[in-house]
């Protein structure tokens, strides 16, 4: 496919994981940017915000909406805070198609509870309270998603599948 699928959405709504099947199903070849992040500066996303902080990590999240957007044919997985950025939207967006991903408060709560080492923003005694906060002061921000799927209760293939027909319906009405 000549345009990207670029997946957005708040921490643990699965955009990693439903990349993956998503790219697998489409023959497309999957990015995630926080792994394409840690490869080029070599640390991982927990140890940039520990020794350079949260305006390192923006800047080289920006360079790499940057250079993926100069790509075709991949699904990318962005990072939660990817969209706090305009610019990375409007890049991203050029050659992309913007999908979002939302989950309900509890459960993004008991899927990043254990896995918080590449999530700083998400405070030591997180509470289901902390994470609705956040996502209504994000919910402008991911508004911005040309489709949005709702992950909580569904099997990943179920929303790769709703994925897969939005994209499909796309196509067939631009011949
Ligand atoms: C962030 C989300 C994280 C990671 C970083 C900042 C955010 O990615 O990029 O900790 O601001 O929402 P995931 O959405 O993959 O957890």
């Amino acid at each position: 496919m000549e345009k990207n699928i670029v997946l957005i959405g708040f921490m643990g709504t699965g955009k990693s994981s439903i990349g993956v099947k998503l790219a697998e199903k489409l023959n497309m070849n999957f990015v995630d940017m926080d792994r394409e992040i840690e490869r080029i500066t070599g640390m991982s996303v927990g140890e940039l915000f520990r020794r350079h902080g949260e305006i390192r990590f923006r800047s080289e999240e920006r360079l790499m909406a940057q250079k993926l957007s100069r790509r075709k044919n991949l699904v990318i997985a962005t990072g939660g805070g990817v969209v706090l950025q305009e610019q990375n939207i409007a890049l991203l967006r050029e050659n992309g198609i913007l999908i979002c991903l939302t989950a309900a408060p509890e459960d993004i709560f008991e899927r990043v509870k254990r896995k918080r080492a590449n999530r700083p923003l998400l405070k030591k005694n997180l509470k289901v309270e902390d994470i609705d906060a956040m996502l209504k002061a994000r919910e402008p921000y991911y508004s911005v998603a040309d489709f949005t799927v709702n992950t909580s209760g569904r099997e990943i293939d179920a929303v790769v599948d709703d994925i897969v027909n939005y994209i499909k319906s796309l196509e067939k009405n631009s011949v």
